[in-house]
């Protein structure tokens, strides 16, 4: 599948509608990542933001939720009296029951007619068909209309289609944001400079030069308040079928032909459906489900995912998952891509870690990793600090021969000082320019679905219960056990 890029966009007035204005995400992450846009002057001078929320509220009332519930998530020292008032003159506070057809009227009169509409959808996907058809019903669609898309998308390949047949009814491909905020990561998006921008990496980035890649996805939080939707999401859900995937197939697409959206999700597409299916066999070997239980993050004693709030006592979620995955096609044959992600683990930790393959033949005395190249390594870590590293062996100063791994270091905190603009922050602004290279489209996320439901489906047939592993770890011991298998260990352990 493949769309015409977004038209370029009229310079119009900008009306921002979020459905689930009041919500969780809201606070948190659209709200502040709107008004660093408005503030940085990245929203058109007309903008608008009309929140949607169902409570009885007027306006005031909404304004005086967000000065308390997201004002503090503003980041630090970017909070400014007279800007946060410029901001809030922005909003308009719309009360709409999503299931009630006529209040949309309400939604009707308040939208410019003349404004590029940008719809938000931040709330439950089952509301996403009722909302595009009522929004379609009372004349606020037309072909500069946007849609953003929340995760999740769906939970299996068929619940993905159905929203995406349903909001396909009302919007073209083109004007459809499927949001996965670690495609707004500053080091994500890098990573395509680093491998489309640079000649060195290029003929080494491929079998047989590249052993294995570890993506690593580390939380040290617990599942919070969220029992409610995580308990029926699991981890591979959550994080694996979305963000983990997404960050493979940057890694391991073929180089596009240009930064253009489709040329760029073309690639990625051929990633996920070049995944190797997993047998049976594959999914008990090499996917590891983990559940944390009581134990210690940074210093504090933190309950296990059982105790938590609203979580079913006999609940078989996963907080954790490990799993080997490999890639059938020229580029990958036979190199492991390793994944894990989890909650309350022994920190937060987001990184990519490229092994170069061992030297043909080392003629190094002493060398400390013996006839292995002291792993060669390229990592790339996106959080919590954003660098890149490259493992090097090097000759210790003195005399004779003595090697150690050292790191050449590109630290991009210190090689830029120019502000870094937070995932959500950017990919707003990316959908209020019509860019879409940074967004999903319907056929990767289906194929993402097509690979991960049968894992899910197998687990559930098995009856399989999670591992359990202490909090403040890096997970069950069958992961590393997974890993030794291959001779192979998880970045940290090295
Ligand atoms: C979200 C998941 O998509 O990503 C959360 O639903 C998770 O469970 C979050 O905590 C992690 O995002 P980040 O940017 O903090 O790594």
């Amino acid at each position: 599948m493949t769309t015409s890029t977004a038209p370029a966009s009229p310079d119009r007035p900008l009306d921002m509608i979020i459905f689930g204005g009041a919500g969780d995400l809201s606070a948190r992450k659209l709200l502040p990542a709107l008004y660093m846009a408005h503030t940085h002057g990245n929203l058109p001078a007309e903008t608008r933001i009309l929140a949607i929320g169902r409570r009885e509220w007027v306006r005031d009332d909404y304004l005086k939720w967000m000065d308390e519930q997201s004002r503090p998530f503003i980041e630090s020292g970017a909070y400014e009296s007279g800007a946060w008032d410029r901001f809030l003159s922005l909003f308009e506070y719309v009360r709409v029951n999503v299931d009630q057809a006529d209040d949309y009227a309400r939604l009707a009169e308040a939208s410019r007619p003349n404004a590029l509409r940008v719809f938000y959808l931040s709330t439950s996907p089952e509301l996403f068909t009722t909302i595009c058809d009522n929004l379609s019903s009372h004349g606020l669609l037309d072909e500069h209309s946007r849609v953003v898309l929340e995760k999740p998308l769906g939970h299996d390949l068929q619940s993905a289609q159905a929203i995406n047949d349903s909001v396909g009814k009302h919007f073209s491909e083109h004007q459809i944001y499927r949001i996965d905020h670690y495609l707004g990561k500053e080091t994500v998006q890098n990573l395509m400079v680093l491998r489309f921008g640079n000649a060195i990496f290029g003929p080494l980035w491929q079998a047989p030069y590249i052993r294995s890649v570890q993506i690593t996805v580390a939380e040290s939080v617990g599942v919070g308040t969220r029992a409610g939707f995580y308990d029926h999401t699991g981890a591979m859900r959550d994080m694996v079928q979305n963000h983990l995937l997404q960050l493979l197939c940057i890694v391991a697409m073929e180089p596009p032909v240009s930064l253009d959206a489709d040329a760029v999700r073309d690639e990625k597409l051929k990633v996920l459906r070049s995944l190797r299916p997993m047998t049976a066999e594959d999914i008990s070997r090499d996917t590891v489900r983990g559940q944390y239980t009581a134990g210690a993050v940074g210093g504090e004693p933190v309950k296990g995912y059982l105790e938590e709030a609203n979580v079913p006592a006999d609940s078989r979620a996963e907080t954790f998952v490990a799993l080997r995955a490999h890639i059938n096609n020229w580029r990958w044959a036979n190199v492991p891509f390793y994944l894990r992600t989890g909650k309350r683990m022994a920190k937060k930790l987001s990184e990519i870690v490229i092994e170069f393959a061992d030297l043909p033949f080392s003629i190094m005395p002493n060398s400390p990793c013996g006839p292995r190249n002291c792993g060669n390594r390229l990592v790339i870590q996106l959080q919590p600090n954003e660098s890149i590293q490259l493992q090097m062996l090097a000759k210790e100063p003195g005399s004779g021969m003595r090697t150690l791994p050292v790191n050449l270091n590109l630290d991009l905190e210190q090689a830029f000082t120019s502000r870094r603009a937070e995932a959500y922050e950017r990919l707003l602004i990316d959908v209020v320019r019509g860019r879409l290279t940074h967004f999903m489209r319907r056929d990767e996320l289906e194929a993402a679905w097509t690979w991960v439901d049968p894992i899910i489906e197998a687990w559930k047939r098995n009856g399989d219960k999670p591992r359990g592993y202490t909090a403040g770890t890096f997970g069950p011991g069958a992961s590393t056990a997974m890993m030794a298998r291959d001779n192979m260990v998880w970045s940290e352990e090295s």
